[in-house]
């Protein structure tokens, strides 16, 4: 009985010292947090430190976000010079001596020889003279022709040229791999088609567009996006490359156009 008795004794002491435990705890808890509150102010009036402000240009955006999905199919980025000769912006591209297709470039010739490249297809030359195939390049930059500035109209802009050469690179390998292409870029759901065209540097040549909406009331309506084709084997033979042996595909593109119609700007 005894032994009962001081047990329910020693229970009660117990339970007395666990509850001062738990309260000197509390109480220690809050003098931190008031200690904390004390010290840690907050000078809301402190002036904010200065914030970037604005943004890459649309087309920098685009030609950034082209290279990086042709980047991840395995494309290196290559560049040519702005300042050309005949031979790479012409005459190596199958241009005949005398074609129209030269006067509607409106090339601006250079004092002293040399022109400023009408386009971003002598970097496939360039390319093809430097490397033996496999070659697969992207190739950023600006061009330049004798246009005034009007909507559609610039004396210099940018393009974008996309080469793959290799053994057995047939039309499938172009249009699948331009689809995949316009599906990262615009959404997978979005349609594309090909349409027969001319380039004296390739043979098949078509154009592709692209099914946009630019929000302007118009709706659904078919944007050209870009040139492209099978090389022409003359190309390859002028750069030295076996045309025989190999075959490639190649394209050119509009990175004014694939931003105007990638980010809907209506004008
Ligand atoms: N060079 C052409 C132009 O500026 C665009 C082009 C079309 C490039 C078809 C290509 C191509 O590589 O295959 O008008």
């Amino acid at each position: 009985d005894e032994r009962k008795a001081f047990g329910a004794q020693i229970n009660t002491v117990k339970d007395e010292i666990s509850a001062a435990l738990e309260a000197k705890k509390a109480d220690l808890q809050n003098a931190a947090l008031d200690a904390r509150l004390a010290t840690e102010v907050l000078d809301v009036s402190l002036p904010v430190r200065p914030e970037a402000k604005g943004s890459l240009h649309p087309i920098s955006q685009t030609m950034e976000e082209l290279t990086a999905i042709f980047g991840a199919m395995g494309f290196e980025v290559a560049e040519g010079p702005d300042v050309e000769d005949d031979f790479h912006n012409f005459t190596a591209l199958n241009f005949p001596a005398d074609h129209p297709a030269m006067e509607l470039h409106d090339t601006l010739y250079l004092e002293g020889g040399g022109l400023l490249r009408t386009h971003t297809s002598p970097v496939q030359v360039r390319t093809l003279q430097k490397y033996a195939p496999p070659v697969r390049i992207l190739a950023p930059g600006n061009v330049y022709r004798r246009d005034f500035f009007d909507a559609t109209h610039s004396p210099m802009f940018a393009q974008i040229e996309g080469l793959a050469v290799d053994e057995g690179i047939n039309f499938a390998d172009l249009k699948a791999t331009l689809t995949h292409f316009a599906h990262r870029f615009y959404g997978a759901t979005r349609r594309t088609r090909f349409r027969p065209s001319f380039f004296p540097f390739t043979e098949p040549s078509a154009e592709m567009d692209v099914e946009v909406d630019l929000g302007d009331g118009r709706g659904l309506r078919w944007v050209e996006i870009m040139g492209c084709g099978l090389v022409h084997p003359a190309v390859l033979t002028e750069a030295g490359v076996d045309s025989e042996r190999y075959t490639g595909w190649a394209v050119g593109m509009g990175p004014a156009r694939m931003a105007q119609s990638g980010y809907g700007v209506r004008d």
